[in-house]
Formats: structure tokens, C-alpha cells, sequence
């Protein structure tokens, strides 16, 4: 575990942060997917919290994270300034497999949405054509990056004013003219519920993969805490995962 300067620590939206770290190491070597524990430096707040990767600059050795301001860990760390240093362990975890080149939709709901940024940069990088689907409660974030990588994109919101008034899985529905090889998703369980359900529903269904978010404590796999039961038995999200495809998950 290393301390690596903060350059930026801004609001991309309402509670939502991207914080740049300045961290070669880090940036030369995460994968998609991957996840780093950032120690908030506090007594009374012990454990790690796990971050995503959310994009990673290796010219500039720069890392960037995405989070909201959810709880107490994660409100200190929004009140870091640059010029202030974060310890962090990682990258952790085993990150998105990218396959052949092919077709590909990203799925993303809410803070689910970051961790695919550096997923659909790898995946148009080999060439594969990706539609994204961007899930927001109301206000958007990141949005203009995706736009940038130059994969088509598409968004829902609840309360509307997007391309879509509604909740991302629907307006996926909308759309069984894109038929990917392959499907990656990030976001809240009832969303990979119903994607799930979207996927296996077609004909000669490509492969799901999922991220999962689960409470951790170590974060490299020593304690277990993280547990989730696969058709081969109990398996650690934090080293086993993040990212699993979701017919190995018993439901
Ligand atoms: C592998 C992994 C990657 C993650 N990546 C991101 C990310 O890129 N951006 C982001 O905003 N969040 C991410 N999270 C969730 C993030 O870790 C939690 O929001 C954070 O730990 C909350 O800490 P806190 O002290 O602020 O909140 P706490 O006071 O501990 O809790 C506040 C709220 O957050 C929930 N929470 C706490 N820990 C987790 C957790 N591990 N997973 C889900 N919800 C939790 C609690 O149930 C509670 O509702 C990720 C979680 C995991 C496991
Ligand atoms: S958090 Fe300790 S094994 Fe996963």
C-alpha cells in the first residue's frame, strides 16, 4: 500500500466525486474492472473503502475514481483537496474479460456507470463496436467522456429529459435491433436481475457479465467477508471477482 497525491477532487453531479490521483504505478498496470481499498486515514474508520477504476491515463501515470458521497468514509474523502494524499491498495480484483473483438453493450446504473468508462476505452481500443447504456436517477455524469471514445451511446433517466424517460433496461428493450456478442454490466442488483432476464430471453443468449458490490473488510481475500454463493460454491467478490458471469451466481 502506497500514498499517492490528490490532483483534483471535484462535484461532477449532485453527492457524485471524480477524484485524479497521481499514481504511475498504479495507472501502468489496473485493468478494467479492477478496484483499489482507499484508507481514509481515520481511527474510527478502520476498513478500506473499495473504488472502482474509473478511467486510467498511463502517459501521465494518472488514475481516476468516481464515488458518492454515501457514508461517512466516503464524505471524508470528498473533502480532500488536492495537494492532500490518499493511501491505496491495489489494483484489486480481476476486472472485465475483453474477449474477442465484437459487439459489445455496456450497461451502467447510476455509480455503476464509471467503472465502465475504462472498459469501453480497452473494447473500441480493439476494435470492438460498443453501444452504451447509461442508467441516471435524474442528472447525468461522465456522459461527455463516453461521447468521446466515440461508441454510440444512450441514456435513460427517471425523471427524464434524456433519450429516454425510464429505467435503462427498458429502454434497452426498446433497442432488439443491437444484438452484441457480448453484454457487461454495473449498476444495482435489480438491474442485472432484469437484464438477466432481457438476455437469457434470446435466442442463442450471449454471455452476461456482472460486477458485484458486496460489503468487504480485507479486500485481497484473507477474511471471507465478501462470500458470494456460485454454482462451484462460496466465492471472494473482492479477489474472485468483482466481475462474474451471471449464471455462475445461484440466485
Ligand atoms: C468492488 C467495489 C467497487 C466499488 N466501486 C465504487 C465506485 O466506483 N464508486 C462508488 O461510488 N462506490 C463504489 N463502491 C461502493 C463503495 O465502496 C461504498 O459506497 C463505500 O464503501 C461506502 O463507504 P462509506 O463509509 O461512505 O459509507 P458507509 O457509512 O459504510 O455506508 C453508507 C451506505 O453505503 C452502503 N455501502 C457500504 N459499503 C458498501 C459496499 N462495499 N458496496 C455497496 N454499498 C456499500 C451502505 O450499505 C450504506 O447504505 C464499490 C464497492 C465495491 C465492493
Ligand atoms: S473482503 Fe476479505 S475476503 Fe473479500
Amino acid at each position: 500500500m502506497n500514498s499517492y497525491p490528490i490532483l483534483t477532487n471535484a462535484m461532477i453531479a449532485k453527492d457524485i466525486y471524480e477524484m485524479e490521483l497521481s499514481a504511475p504505478e498504479l495507472a501502468a498496470v489496473c485493468k478494467p474492472g479492477q478496484f483499489f481499498n482507499l484508507y481514509t486515514g481515520d481511527g474510527a474508520m478502520m476498513l478500506p473503502r473499495p473504488i472502482s477504476l474509473c478511467s486510467a491515463d498511463r502517459e501521465n501515470g494518472v488514475i481516476t475514481l468516481v464515488y458518492r458521497a454515501a457514508g461517512q468514509g466516503t464524505a471524508l474523502f470528498s473533502r480532500l483537496v488536492p495537494g492532500n494524499s490518499l493511501r491505496v491498495l491495489g489494483p484489486l480484483g480481476n476486472g472485465f474479460p475483453l474477449g474477442k473483438p465484437g459487439k459489445a453493450a455496456i450497461v451502467g446504473g447510476g455509480v455503476g456507470i464509471p467503472p465502465l468508462l475504462e472498459l469501453c476505452k480497452a473494447l473500441a481500443e480493439r476494435g470492438s463496436g460498443v453501444t452504451a447504456f447509461l442508467g441516471y436517477r435524474d442528472e447525468t455524469f461522465l456522459l461527455g467522456r463516453f461521447q468521446k471514445l466515440g461508441v454510440e451511446t444512450v441514456t435513460a433517466s427517471e425523471t427524464g429529459g434524456l433519450d429516454y424517460k425510464g429505467n435503462i433496461i427498458d429502454l434497452l428493450k426498446t433497442r432488439s435491433d443491437i444484438k452484441p456478442d457480448v453484454f457487461y454490466a454495473c449498476g444495482p442488483k435489480p438491474m442485472f436481475n432484469a437484464l438477466a432476464e432481457y438476455v437469457y430471453r434470446m435466442d442463442d443468449p450471449p454471455a452476461l457479465y456482472v460486477s458485484l458490490e458486496e460489503r468487504m473488510a480485507c479486500g485481497f481475500g484473507a477474511c471471507r467477508g465478501c462470500a458470494v454463493k456460485t454454482v462451484d460454491g462460496y466465492k471472494r467478490v473482492c479477489k474472485d471477482g468483482p466481475v462474474f458471469e451471471f449464471r455462475e451466481l445461484e440466485k
